[in-house]
């Protein structure tokens, strides 16, 4: 990580609300390009709310987010995806009458040149997908089920990849 370069994303002052709850308030902190950086509080804390607001699903109520140097706060979720972003959902988010081969590429749906490319290393990262890649989803265990969410933002070869409650269900 260089911290001499502006950073991947920054959030400044970012407040959220939902009506008239308040979710977050006066939010601020910035990942370079390189690092891990983890978010750890309580229940109701706003961390699912912080993911949720940089992916463009909630507009902030004031302050800026700036992603790659350009401010992404008006962004729709789908034009934070297409220019590098992905967020592995709290729950998993894995449609389960689809396959998992299918699941994984609509990780890549924009952009869908050098797909089985892209599988393989996902098969290679967690070999347990391509053993089971024609099955659905839906019989997949809990923890198959959170490598594969993994799976699918590795497939939309993301520039910064935000995973809500990434240990869950998942073996050391
Ligand atoms: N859709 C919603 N409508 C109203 N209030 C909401 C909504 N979603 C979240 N909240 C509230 O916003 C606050 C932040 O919630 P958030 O889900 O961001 O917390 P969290 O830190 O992810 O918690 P957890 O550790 O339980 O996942 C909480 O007080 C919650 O009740
Ligand atoms: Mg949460």
């Amino acid at each position: 990580m260089e911290k001499n370069k502006a950073p991947l994303l920054s959030m400044n002052d970012v407040s959220v609300s939902y009506g008239h709850v308040s979710a977050l308030k006066n939010a601020s902190l910035e990942v370079y390009e390189g690092e891990i950086v983890v978010l750890i509080g309580a229940n109701g804390a706003g961390k699912t709310t912080i993911l949720e607001t940089v992916l463009g699903i909630y507009k902030p109520s004031s302050g800026d987010i700036v992603f790659l140097g350009e401010s992404i706060k008006n962004n729709t979720a789908d034009k934070n995806v297409r220019r590098g972003m992905f967020l592995v959902p709290e729950g998993r988010g894995v449609f389960p009458s689809m396959t998992v081969t299918d699941n994984l590429l609509l990780g890549a749906h924009h952009d869908l040149r050098d797909s089985d490319k892209k599988l393989k290393l996902v098969y290679d990262a967690f070999p347990i997908l391509g053993q089971r890649k024609s099955q659905t989803a839906g019989t997949l265990s809990g923890g198959e089920r959170q490598m594969l969410a993994i799976g699918r933002a590795l497939m939309s070869s993301p520039k910064f990849i935000m995973i809500d409650e990434p240990s869950i269900g998942l073996a050391p």
